[in-house]
């Protein structure tokens, strides 16, 4: 199994949710994590549990849906570790609502850390990625790609340009041996869905946060996609489900 031992990971939404799991699992191969979130300080608990299994960690503050900052950040980084091997696009917010009561600001506001983001993250990072003809991208997107909601536009609109933008790169990137991969972790109990089911016309819904997975369990998968980076996965949408995907990934035999 390919492993992450001294390869350089940039994580963003680190320090809690799928993020924070990912980082836990992925320290037991010995990378480098590198953890982002909009403070520094929120990555401590990620942090120190990285560097409790024998990784090494740094921990980075800047919000992804600032394009000068996410570039002073990937430029950094490649200067003093020459290489990222590894781009995770996991930070991502929502803004749960109708039409009428989520103002046009809000609604960007969403569309900013959701796609462009990730755009941020990897127009920063592709020319070193290029020039080393090397390197794997996971955008986190989501089913919700697929499935339009009441009061769920900001966020679903987002993850299905997300999920367009990363099949778009893959296009550009086939001549490449750079990876871009769409990754769709699932219903998950983390602070993004408590805080959507914290509405009341959610907490009417099939589905409640307590009945969402583990972040442990799409963290395997997305620990798995990082590693061996398949090529038959590459521009696809990978979704944790209980298909091929989970068992290549260890969840289920
Ligand atoms: N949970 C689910 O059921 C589910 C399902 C499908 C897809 N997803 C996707 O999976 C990813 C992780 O979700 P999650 O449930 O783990 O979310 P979460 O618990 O809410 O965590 C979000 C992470 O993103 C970071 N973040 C948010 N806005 C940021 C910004 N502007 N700049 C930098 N970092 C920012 C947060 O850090 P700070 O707040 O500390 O800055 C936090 O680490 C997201 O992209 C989400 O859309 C989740």
């Amino acid at each position: 199994m390919a492993s992450l031992k001294d390869k350089v990971v940039v994580l963003t939404g680190a320090s809690r949710g799928i993020g924070a799991a990912a980082a836990r699992l992925m320290a037991e191969d010995g990378p480098t994590l590198i953890l982002c979130a909009r403070s520094a300080e929120a990555n401590a608990e990620t942090r120190a549990a990285v560097e409790a299994v024998g990784a090494t960690a740094e921990s980075h503050g800047f919000d992804v849906s600032d394009a000068a900052a996410a570039k002073v950040f990937i430029d950094d980084v490649v200067t003093r570790h020459g290489r990222i091997d590894v781009l995770i696009n996991n930070a991502g917010s929502g803004k749960m609502g109708s039409v009428a009561d989520v103002p046009p600001d809000d609604y960007l506001a969403v569309q900013r850390v959701n796609v462009m983001g990730p755009y941020n993250m990897i127009y920063a990072a592709l020319p070193a990625m290029l020039e080393r003809d090397a390197g794997t991208i996971i955008n986190l997107t989501s089913a919700r790609a697929f499935i339009p909601d009441r009061f769920y536009a900001a966020y679903c609109s987002s993850k299905a340009a997300l999920l367009s933008m990363t099949q778009c790169l893959h296009f550009d990137l086939q001549d490449t041996n750079v990876k871009i991969f769409a990754f769709s972790p699932g219903f998950t109990e983390t602070d993004m869905v408590r805080e959507i089911y914290a509405n009341k016309v959610f907490r009417q819904a099939a589905l409640t946060p307590d009945q969402g997975q583990p972040p442990e369990r799409p963290a395997k998968v997305m620990t798995w996609l990082a590693r061996e980076a398949p090529n038959n996965l590459a521009g696809e949408h990978v979704q944790v489900q209980f298909n091929d995907i989970s068992r290549r990934a260890g969840l289920e035999d």
